[in-house]
């Protein structure tokens, strides 16, 4: 297993912690019978493979990168979910479904790339009346955000914040711990060097703002 597939394994293992928050905000959901889900920014689908467990919808993961959507593939044929998770390459930016097509659109840590407004905005026509959003962002500019929802065309039906040490605690710290204890192990190897060092770059100017670690959820419904 090369050192970048370890690293990922293992973020992924710790991200798979934060799968009770994503329970959370399904929770606060009334009960609606196989819903159509979008999951917009799947990565490799642990929010994915949630929803599929929680509900008895039919889910769609959609991605722009490859590589991920093969994982997620893989976790889909492990679970035997196949006949109700799918995945699809595309932008969030080029999305093409028939309008009013899902009764839940989700995305986790990934309309930053949109920006909120715009993916508001963008995504509203793909919701069926009185469907759902659900959107899991950093913890910036959460008064103008929680603004541009009605704005939007929503109501704002639930919000909440993960606790203030969630990401910290069970995400950076024992990132750090799993890339000082690699560093040891691959102390003669450069390369693998290098990408540690890389890693252990980003966490920094991460932790450098600390309103990265913080995040919350905003459950809408299209009015
Ligand atoms: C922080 S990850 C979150 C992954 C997953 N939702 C989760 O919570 O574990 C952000 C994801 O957004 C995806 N992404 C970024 N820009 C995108 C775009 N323009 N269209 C579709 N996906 C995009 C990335 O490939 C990445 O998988």
């Amino acid at each position: 297993m090369t050192i970048e597939t370890l690293l990922e394994e293992y973020q992924d293992h710790l991200r798979d912690s934060f799968n009770k928050y994503t329970r959370k905000a399904f929770q606060m959901l009334p009960e609606l019978d196989k819903p159509h889900i979008l999951d917009i920014g799947c990565g490799s689908g642990i929010p994915t493979i949630e929803l599929a467990m929680m509900s008895n919808g039919q889910i769609i993961g959609l991605d722009i990168q490859q590589s991920l959507l093969d994982k997620l593939e893989r976790k889909i044929e492990e679970s035997g979910l196949s006949d109700r998770v799918r995945t699809v390459k595309c932008s969030m930016f080029e999305i093409d479904f028939p309008d009013e097509s899902f009764d839940i659109i989700w995305a986790e840590g990934s309309i930053n790339a949109i920006g909120f407004e715009n993916g508001l905005k963008t995504w509203r026509r793909f919701l069926k009346p009185d469907a759902f959003l659900v959107v899991h962002d950093d913890n910036k500019d959460i008064i103008n955000k929680r603004r541009q929802i009605p704005e939007c065309g929503y109501n704002l039906h639930g919000y909440f914040s993960l606790p203030r040490d969630a990401w910290w605690i069970d995400y950076f710290s024992p990132l750090e711990k799993k890339i000082k204890e690699l560093r040891m192990k691959y102390s003669d190897d450069p390369e693998a060097l290098k990408i540690l060092e890389e890693k252990q770059n980003e966490n920094e100017i991460f932790k450098a703002d600390p309103e990265n670690l913080g995040s919350v959820f905003y459950i809408m419904q299209k009015v």
